[in-house]
């Protein structure tokens, strides 16, 4: 709460005016851009439409360099579609995406790449029957003068990578196909940050895998923190994203409801956020949270 100018606070408990509120939201974004400097990723008023639906409506997420922050919300809410502008998958209808402080132009993944953005997606395209270091540089291999694959080259560069990553790793001779959840899921994590990746998008990286395996995940995510490195974390697991985030962002029928530092608000504060769009006091409240508020002061419909 102590983060809010007083406004915002005042406006997400009693609503005044969509106007009153998104002042109160800019100004206290431009408040903690003068205290962190630029983010590395600002998607602001994003908006994208399926035919007549809009998947995404106006909103406006940030990232700052060694932060995770948590995407989160119910099916549908909007949350990949949204992460999809930002790695160029998808276009937008409207909106703008910065990254360090400048406009960028993205508008297909080879742009985001450009700009050091990389997805990793829940099914991690890899080649199962390659190993890991044939992975690492599916489409961009290295040569010998000779022409043919530098097999040594590319290993020794992947055993570099994988034991600044996962030093416990020691299967470079098997295809992935072969390795765990957890192990395969490293080897892609290898892949996108191996060629700079400064931002990185992980669209529920455990959905799949185990206690054990979600274990070790947590920990290449915070070994990439330590890299300076920003992580945007899509995930269904409040709990994970607790443990995981630095802030979160929930997601309602494709407006953001609010955005929190993780020790402002509880896990049942931020589960009214996704269940309800109800912003609680800890956190900046977006348009899906004023829609929401304001639709709850209308009166009930009547029948005439
Ligand atoms: N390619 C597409 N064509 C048409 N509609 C789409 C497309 N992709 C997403 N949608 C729709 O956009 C809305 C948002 O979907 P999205 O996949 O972004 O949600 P999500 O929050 O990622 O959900 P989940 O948690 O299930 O992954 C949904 O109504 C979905 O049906
Ligand atoms: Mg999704």
């Amino acid at each position: 709460m102590d983060k809010l100018p007083p406004s915002a606070g005042h406006a997400a408990a009693h609503p005044q005016s969509e106007a009153a509120v998104a002042a109160a939201v800019v100004s206290s974004m431009a408040e903690a851009r003068a205290e962190r400097g630029p983010p590395l990723v600002e998607m602001r008023d994003i908006s994208i439409a399926f035919g007549g639906i809009k998947a995404v409506d106006n909103a406006s997420i940030d990232l700052y360099p060694g932060e995770v922050v948590g995407l989160l919300g119910h099916n549908g809410a909007g949350k990949s579609t949204l992460i999809k502008a930002l790695s160029g998958a998808y276009s937008r209808d409207s909106g703008e995406i910065y990254v360090n402080g400048e406009l960028a132009d993205i508008s297909n993944p080879r742009h985001a790449k450009r700009y050091g953005i990389e997805t990793i997606y829940q099914t991690l395209a890899l080649a199962d029957n390659v190993d890991a270091a044939a992975n690492l540089y599916l489409g961009r291999e290295l040569r010998t003068p000779w022409g043919t694959l530098d097999d040594i080259a590319m290993e020794s560069e992947c055993r570099k990578v994988m034991g600044r990553l996962n030093p416990n790793f020691r299967r470079f001779k098997d295809p992935v196909k072969s390795l765990s959840g957890g192990q395969r899921q490293s080897v892609a994590i290898a892949r996108a940050i191996h060629f700079n990746a400064r931002i990185l998008i992980m669209d529920e990286p455990t959905a799949a895998l185990g206690p054990q395996e979600t274990a070790q995940v947590g920990e290449l995510i915070k070994q990439l923190k330590g890299e300076g490195i920003g992580i945007f974390l899509i995930s269904h697991d409040i709990h994970d994203v607790f443990d995981l985030a630095d802030r979160v962002s929930v997601m309602k029928n494709g407006r953001v409801v609010g955005t929190a530092d993780v020790g402002d608000v509880t896990k049942d504060e931020v589960l009214g956020m996704i269940i309800l769009g109800k912003c609680p006091a800890g956190a900046i409240p977006g348009p899906g949270a004023i829609a929401n508020q304001l639709q709850q002061r209308r009166p009930p419909a009547t029948l005439s």
